[in-house]
């Protein structure tokens, strides 16, 4: 078994609020690993430390074996470490195929002229094709559903051939069959060998899915094993039932 990320002791506090608090976990690379915990335990937060949006008030984060501690977004990104936000941020007034280019990780100036590579050209292509939404490339991405949107968030996270992909809640406010969509893809792409970090609130799609399950419980982990154990664990029904 081998960690492709290992958090240590990580720290996170606003104003008198512990938002992660001394809180270690790591996730095996291959796996599917949910995150859950009740609101306001932390998950947010900790994807914003590890990604790089945040920066930690103490620990240690390693990725690939590196100590990646105090890295920004962009580098952690080149590293094939990548997101999705808990509100689906897509460029609003641009089309879903610019949408998918500009996550090829370019600077601004390099969008405005062609010097986007033919391979990242190519590249979405084959991602409109993937999530069949070759029908709506050139819609602006304001114009699509809120399931959509997703989609496209999660295609475009995709771009840069991510090692690992933090996902928060992907399905939530999203319809049944793209939540089967959703699945489906996230399944493809750890079959050939992405690893998922999921938050996430539907439960069934956390039981079908996800192996660990760790449960967060005021910035901490309370609990790691298998989807059948969390649900008999009695920390983690104290925890959500807040007794
Ligand atoms: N930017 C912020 N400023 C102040 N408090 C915050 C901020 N972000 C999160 N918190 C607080 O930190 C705690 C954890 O929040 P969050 O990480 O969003 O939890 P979750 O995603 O598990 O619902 C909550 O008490 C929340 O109110
Ligand atoms: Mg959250």
């Amino acid at each position: 078994m081998s960690a492709l990320l290992e958090i240590t002791s990580a720290r996170k506090v606003f104003g008198g609020v512990r938002a992660v608090d001394d809180c270690s976990l790591s996730v095996e690379e291959g796996s599917i690993t949910a995150l859950i915990g009740p609101n306001g335990s932390g998950k947010t937060t900790l994807f914003n430390l590890i990604t790089g949006y945040l920066g930690a008030d103490g620990g240690e984060f390693r990725f690939r074996g590196r100590d990646v501690t105090g890295s920004d977004p962009g580098r952690l990104y080149r590293h094939g470490l990548t997101r999705t936000f808990q509100q689906a941020r897509v460029f609003p007034h641009m089309t879903v195929t610019e949408n998918l280019v500009a996550a090829g990780g370019y600077r601004w100036r390099d969008l405005l002229v062609p010097r986007v590579s033919r391979r990242d050209r190519a590249r979405a292509e084959v991602l409109l094709e993937e999530f069949r939404m070759t029908h709506v490339a050139e819609l602006q991405a304001a114009d699509l559903s809120y399931g959509q949107r997703k989609l496209l968030e999660f295609a475009a996270v995709l771009m840069s051939e991510p090692r690992l992909v933090l996902l928060d809640e992907p399905t939530a406010g999203v319809n049944p069959v793209m939540i089967e969509t959703m699945e489906r893809h996230i399944r493809e792409r750890n079959g050939v060998g992405v690893t998922f970090l999921v938050v996430e609130h539907d439960m069934q799609f956390v039981m079908r899915l996800c192996n660990p399950v760790v449960v967060l419980n005021n910035g901490k982990e309370i609990f790691a094993g298998s989807p059948a154990d969390v649900q008999q664990n009695p920390m983690v029904l104290d925890a959500y039932l807040g007794t």
